[in-house]
């Protein structure tokens, strides 16, 4: 457990899959979430959990592929709850196809949402936290940034160009006391995975030294560390979260 209560977490994609997850573990080590996504049902029951289980957050709806959406909610945000101190940028999709088949809309659609959106996010919660002289920002990415993977080019450089604008906000934003930083993790059991069909997950799983799939909790924890005083004295990093797949 790490202290976050009088913290004010936002995390994008909290409806479902890890950024529950994320959303859940932050409320449980104190803080108040902003959970944010398209689907207002349910992200709305996310934050109602969260309540239901003593702790406190808000559902927020917003189509994050949209930069003046994204402003929005942050101005939002820190209008109604007075800071932000942490910024989670999670959501992401998946528009996967060969690299000569792929249309320039998926390409589009995927840097929308896994990389344009958490810039505009960032640029939008750094002017509150420079002024607070404090700050957490986290940015969800992917082993696949790191290693590449065929039929996901759109995936892996938005999932890469993720690790480049953590190190950059890192650096630009360290001696204002905001840390920026990665997480990458490799096969997590979502609705994201599960598309994958068993056969192809069999064959992943034999990719993996510890020999599972990871569950939301395994990313989830080390959101709740990275987001924690503890962790002052680490930015610009990007952590695999991939049961040593990527070593
Ligand atoms: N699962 C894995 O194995 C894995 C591995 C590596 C990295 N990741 C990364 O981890 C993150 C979460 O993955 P996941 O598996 O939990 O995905 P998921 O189950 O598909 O959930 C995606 C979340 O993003 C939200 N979202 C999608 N488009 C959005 C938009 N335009 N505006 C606002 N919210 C939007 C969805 O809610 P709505 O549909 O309601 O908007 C949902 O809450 C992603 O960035 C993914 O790339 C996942």
């Amino acid at each position: 457990m790490f202290d976050l209560s009088g913290k004010v977490a936002l995390v994008t994609g909290a409806s479902r899959g890890i950024g529950c997850g994320i959303a859940k573990t932050l409320a449980e080590n104190g803080a108040h979430v902003v959970c944010v996504s398209r689907n207002v049902s349910d992200v709305q029951s996310v934050a109602d959990k969260i309540t239901a289980a003593g702790g406190t957050a808000t559902a927020v709806a917003c189509d994050i592929s949209d930069s003046d959406n994204v402003s929005k909610l942050i101005k939002e945000t820190v209008a109604t709850h007075d800071h932000l101190d942490i910024l989670v940028n999670n959501a992401g999709v998946t528009r996967d196809n060969l690299l000569m088949r792929m249309s320039e809309d998926d390409w589009n659609t995927v840097l929308n949402i896994n990389l344009k959106a958490a810039f505009i996010a960032i640029k939008a919660a750094a002017r509150t936290m420079i002024k607070q002289r404090n700050g957490r920002i986290i940015n969800i990415s992917s082993v696949v940034g790191l290693m590449g993977n065929a039929g996901q080019a759109n995936y892996a450089a938005s999932k890469a160009g993720l690790i480049g604008l953590t190190k950059s906000t890192a650096r630009e934003l360290a001696s204002r006391g905001i840390t920026a930083n990665c997480i990458a993790p490799g096969y997590v059991a979502t609705d994201m995975t599960n598309e994958l069909g068993d056969e192809v997950q069999q064959s992943l799983i034999e990719q993996i030294p510890l020999g599972r799939m990871g569950q939301v909790e395994d990313i989830a924890s080390a959101v709740a560390f990275l987001a924690s005083d503890e962790a002052a004295y680490i930015t610009g990093q990007t952590l695999a979260i991939d049961g040593g797949m990527v070593m």
